[in-house]
């Protein structure tokens, strides 16, 4: 894995369609299931191999995540916050970022994204590898109007972009997982407010896509890509991460057990983690998984 990796997670906005939940709370800290919503987004990364990240929140909450995930010494990373005061846009996220980012390629996931599927991590790390200077991702919905969208031909080359359209030709979403090189600063300093008053990740990408600088990734039907901007896709991604964890008795989107498999922390650490969650099932769960290494 890359060392110059970096990763974001966007954690701002105002959450105004799942309202009242997020009227005193952000939308990435409610419940998705057992675990607070922006475990999903960081355990993706930190399974990327990204061990430097930046969450960037609302001034409201930035303490509440701060109180949650620290400075990640706890999951042997290191993990830095940035306040976006005003919901400006997902490409707002790069100007604040930009000494962050500095000569970086870097990650953007929106913190309210969770990603689920068999060789995901492989194929994510893989497209990090790829010489191209923005990569997105693309996943069949039924309803691609909720989402940027993308056309593409035989090769998969991105043809087309668009966001939200009334009607749509493609039936693929763009899914809120990007890769970039540093110069997307640059980029989104260039971009305009659309019509709703904000930049626009799309008009960001479509830069890219006029270059011919613009890297496709399909997610597959064995991957699932979860949103939870209504009310009921909030509670499925709930029945969907609690299904299966019933099922396996393993965690998703956990990231103590992420941090201690990929070895940021030792089994000494993550004991220490498990004291903290003692007699509940979270800590239980940690204690179970360190056992079964000895059994
Ligand atoms: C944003 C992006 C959209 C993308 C979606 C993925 O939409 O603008 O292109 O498909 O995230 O979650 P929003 O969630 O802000 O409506």
């Amino acid at each position: 894995m890359e060392n110059n990796l970096k990763g974001i997670i966007l954690a701002g906005g105002n959450g105004s369609r799942l309202a009242p939940l997020t009227d005193s709370l952000s939308k990435q800290l409610l419940p998705v299931y057992d675990k607070p919503m922006i475990y999903y987004p960081l355990s993706t990364l930190m399974l990327m191999g990204i061990k430097d990240i930046l969450i960037i929140t609302t001034e409201r909450d930035e303490f509440l995540f701060k109180n949650l995930i620290g400075n990640g010494e706890k999951l042997g990373i290191k993990i830095s916050y940035e306040v976006q005061y005003e919901a400006k846009g997902i490409p707002d996220a790069f100007i604040l970022a930009r000494e962050f980012i500095n000569n970086s390629k870097v990650v953007l996931i929106l913190g309210d994204n969770i990603f689920y599927g068999h060789d995901l991590t492989s194929q994510l790390i893989d497209s990090v590898k790829k010489d191209s200077e923005a990569t997105i991702f693309a996943y069949r919905v039924k309803d691609p109007s909720r989402f940027g969208i993308v056309n593409f031909d035989k090769e998969h080359i991105p043809t087309f972009l668009e966001e939200k359209p009334k009607s749509s030709k493609s039936n693929f979403a763009i899914t809120g997982l990007y890769i970039y090189e540093s110069n997307v600063v640059e980029y989104a300093k260039q971009l305009k407010p659309s019509k709703r008053g904000e930049l626009e990740i799309t008009d960001l990408n479509n830069i890219y896509l006029k270059k011919n600088k613009l890297n496709l990734e399909i997610l597959g039907r064995g991957i699932a890509w979860l949103d939870t901007g209504t009310f009921e896709s909030l509670q499925d991604a709930s029945l969907f991460i609690k299904t299966l964890e019933m099922r396996q008795g393993l965690k998703i989107g956990c990231p103590e057990e992420v941090a201690w498999r990929l070895n940021y922390i030792d089994d000494e650490e993550l004991v220490g983690i498990t004291e903290k969650y003692s007699n509940n099932p979270y800590g239980n769960y940690l204690k179970k998984i360190l056992n079964e290494k000895f059994n």
